[in-house]
């Protein structure tokens, strides 16, 4: 690893853990955000008290064919940058009293039902797709993109085989009616579970109308505008082209680092 990359690493390890150290959270949501992966991915930066953009970990270009650039660069730059901008705008009309401290995803997640419906949409915006860019990478030529280790035993064992598991989660995907998520979820009693949200919502939030609550193992925005452009209105080629970007390997950190 360049000596960059690990400056980088230790810069985001630190400053998530400040702002872990200071967090008082139900069990549930102390679970998903003691993720490795996603400490070392801490997303929310707070540049000045405001959540920002992350930057891709690759090019727009990068997921080609699989995913076009040209999706990658309006999903990323103008979908989620919106996203951002009214998750900050939102959070400086919120009721201080109800939100509290810190400004954290875990902390707007625990508290989601009581605070305005912007917050729930664009909170919720803002990490999925955050995620989301860390749950694709580059496919690699020759090289079948499947999951190993303890994910993919968890998997064969839970699903019987990668093949069905892909098909349930293609199902989940295809469903969901709109727009929406599907999940990989790792529940509290550490169950492999598949499930779908709508619109921005996740299965981290705080919520009676979330079904099945758990930690994100794998993510999948099935909003339109995910893959209009390329697929237009066949949502079933781009779930099919997903498998070919899938990073396995935040996948597996977010499985097993998760309690
Ligand atoms: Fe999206």
């Amino acid at each position: 690893m360049k000596k960059s990359e690990n400056s980088r690493r230790d810069f985001i390890k630190k400053s998530a853990t400040l702002v872990i150290g200071t967090i008082a959270a139900s069990s549930l949501l102390n679970q998903a955000f003691a993720s490795e992966t996603i400490s070392e991915n801490n997303f929310s930066p707070l540049d000045g008290g405001k959540f920002t953009l992350p930057v891709l970990p690759y090019s727009y270009d990068a997921l080609e064919p699989h995913i076009d650039k040209l999706t990658m660069e309006i999903h990323h730059s103008k979908h989620h940058q919106v996203y951002v901008d009214n998750l900050n705008k939102a959070l400086q009309t919120s009721d201080a009293s109800v939100l509290g401290s810190p400004q954290t995803f875990e902390n707007i997640f625990d508290k989601i039902g009581k605070l305005q419906p912007a917050l729930r949409n664009n909170a919720g915006g803002h990490y999925n797709h955050s995620l989301f860019w860390q749950l694709m990478t580059p496919a690699k030529a020759g090289v079948e993109n499947v999951p190993t280790g303890k994910l993919g035993d968890a998997i064969k064992t839970t699903f019987n085989s990668l093949e069905e598991f892909k098909k349930q989660f293609a199902d989940a995907a295809m469903k969901r009616f709109g727009s929406g998520w599907a999940w990989l979820i790792k529940t509290a009693d550490g169950k492999l579970v598949i499930t779908s949200t709508p619109n921005q919502d996740n299965p981290l939030m705080n919520l009676d109308a979330i079904e099945k609550k758990g930690t994100p193992v794998l993510a999948l925005d099935v909003w339109e505008h995910a893959y209009y452009l390329k697929n237009q209105n066949r949502r079933a080629d781009y779930i099919a082209s997903f498998w070919n970007v899938v990073n396995w390997d935040t996948s597996e950190s977010l499985f097993t680092n998760s309690k």
